[in-house]
């Protein structure tokens, strides 16, 4: 939607909805799935080895058909084609929105509006990530005492760690010989905890900054230079042990690195969607190149079916107005994400980001307070670890949490009777959470266990399962580097999908700028013994308290 049209609200699809609602939202699951016989045909997709049924949601045929007539008066498929025709849909930052070429077919031109064919640039730095990857791997770039390098840490923060870490350690099954860290928190024991048991002559730094002004990773980075230099390393061999991936390269090389040891990524790349780019230089060096090529390949698999298929039968579209119709429509304020794989225990901190700094907004683009709800809470661990903890909520809670249940058909370990078990209890929950446990079928089980009338009468209510509890369950094979690649290009267009039903824009990031700027003031206050007078009462007050408090340097 742009500026002049109607507010989404007033759409002839919202009000449709909005009467639909009143229509379903009573109805259980139950009786959805005895209505329709072939309910599970109709409402899963497959995509290569990934597999979607999200027959157990509160919907029935009705509810696709008006969904994705919203999404066709919000004119989505007309966003998807300006993001992949590289128009300037980040509006606020007035860029391209390009991830999508960084894994578009290597071999072909990829033409933006403005005419120019990004992939020249693309190609020169994938090969010249995969000459540097290569040259560590095969051992041909050492440390400066000619010692191989076994251990690597990046350095960064946000879209600059959270998602090199969490592919990194998705795919630990395929690692090298190599120990890969990440440090981003500007906590000091986080660098100091990691730099513990390292050895400065084989560990080679990844300085990861879009910006290379983000006070958290240049502060980890000097700290790292500082400790690399304390060991007896002179600046020139700072050169061999200190690597950068930015797009602001004359920071990088002020900082003291080296023009051809810095990987480029450009403007068009948002933070949050740039492990594609030379951000996955630590995939890269984790896994081997090919392997972060596969990656690519499996994001590219997805990224054709966005374009390519309906809305109908489109992955992305379909989880993303599933969104919609809890948070608008049902009042949802949160979505689970609940991987059954460890390897993926970092996605839902990973999705965290990717969700909530893109479509956390209250304005619309034309800067129009929105009268609806946008992004919801993202949050989640992995089962079975989430069923011993916050379970009980979902099943007997009472609030609608729809909830992502995510897992492979095969382990990449095998090992005795794990697999089954983990995926038993994986469908033991949906169908717990969808189907519920009746009155009638709770006393039928307590009248069995052979309690007396009274004692039934008492513990009843506590044996009722309301069921009803909306989720989509996602199958892949099994977790490979393409497998993964399909899966979170997935999770960024369900983003992008929800953000143009929103009318927002799910590219800019201006909500983390405001507690920046106050940082580096109250910074500047800590740093005498003078209390201060501004801020308001609470803020003065812990400031105050703070300086009190902190031991007095000698
Ligand atoms: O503070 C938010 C943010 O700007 C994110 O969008 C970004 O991923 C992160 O900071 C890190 O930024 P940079 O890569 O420029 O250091």
């Amino acid at each position: 939607m742009t500026e002049s049209s109607p507010r989404l609200t007033n759409l002839p699809a919202w009000k449709k909805l909005q009467a639909h609602y009143d229509e379903i939202s009573s109805l259980h699951m139950r009786e959805l799935f005895a209505n329709q016989p072939n309910r599970f045909e109709e409402f899963s997709i497959t995509l290569d080895s990934l597999f979607l049924d999200y027959s157990k949601n509160r919907i029935n045929p009705k509810t696709i058909q008006l969904l994705t007539e919203l999404a066709r008066e919000c004119r989505v498929p007309e966003a998807i084609n300006s993001m992949f025709k590289g128009e300037k849909i980040n509006t606020t930052e007035d860029r391209e929105v390009l991830h999508t070429a960084l894994r578009s077919d290597i071999d072909k031109p990829f033409i933006i509006a403005s005419g120019d064919d990004v992939m020249p640039e693309i190609r020169a730095e994938l090969e010249k990530m995969k000459r540097f990857c290569d040259a560590v791997h095969s051992g041909e770039n050492t440390g400066h005492t000619g010692k191989t390098f076994t251990s690597i840490v990046n350095i960064g923060i946000g879209g600059s760690d959270l998602g090199p870490h969490m592919v990194v350690n998705a795919l630990k099954f395929y690692q090298k010989d190599l120990d890969i860290h990440f440090v981003s928190n500007v906590d000091d024991a986080d660098i100091a905890e990691t730099l513990k048991n390292l050895n400065p002559e084989t560990t080679l730094f990844i300085v990861s900054s879009k910006t290379f002004t983000t006070w958290e990773t240049l502060t980890n980075a000097h700290s790292a230079r500082d400790w690399f230099l304390q060991s007896g390393a002179n600046q020139t061999a700072l050169s061999k042990h200190f690597v950068a991936v930015s797009s602001n390269i004359p920071a990088a090389t002020a900082f003291g690195i080296t023009e051809e040891n810095i990987f480029e990524f450009w403007d068009w790349v948002g933070g949050r969607y740039s492990l594609w780019s030379a951000i996955g230089l630590s995939i890269a060096l984790a896994v081997g190149f090919d392997r972060f090529s596969e990656l690519l390949a499996g994001a590219n698999s997805m990224d054709k079916h966005f374009r390519e298929v309906p809305l109908e039968r489109n992955i992305p579209v379909i989880l993303a107005l599933l969104g919609i119709w809890y948070t608008n429509f049902f009042g949802a304020d949160t979505q689970a994400i609940i991987p059954y794989d460890q390897y993926l225990q970092y996605l839902p901190a990973y999705l965290q980001q990717a969700d909530m700094e893109s479509n956390g907004k209250h304005v619309t683009k034309g800067g129009e307070e929105v009268d609806y709800s946008t992004g919801p809470i993202i949050w989640g661990t992995t089962g079975t670890n989430g069923q011993h903890a916050y379970f009980q909520l979902l099943h007997q809670g009472t609030r609608l949490i729809p909830v992502d249940f995510i897992a492979p058909v095969e382990s990449l370990n095998n090992i005795g009777i794990h697999h089954r078990l983990l995926i038993a209890n994986f469908l033991a929950q949906t169908e717990a959470l969808v189907r519920g446990k009746t009155r009638a079928e709770a006393r039928a089980t307590l009248e069995k266990s052979g309690l007396s009338e009274k004692k039934i009468e008492e513990i009843l209510p506590h044996k009722v399962f309301p069921g009803n509890q909306p989720t989509n369950t996602l199958f892949y094979q099994k977790l490979t580097p393409h497998n993964l690649g399909t899966l979170i290009a997935m999770y960024e267009h369900k983003i992008y999908v929800q953000g143009v039903i929103w009318d927002i824009n799910s590219f800019d990031q201006w909500g983390v700028e405001l507690g920046k700027k106050l940082a580096r003031v109250i910074y500047d206050e800590l740093g005498d013994g003078i209390p201060v007078r501004t801020h308001g009462q609470s803020t003065r007050g812990l400031i105050n308290y703070f300086k009190e408090k902190s031991p007095k340097k000698s």
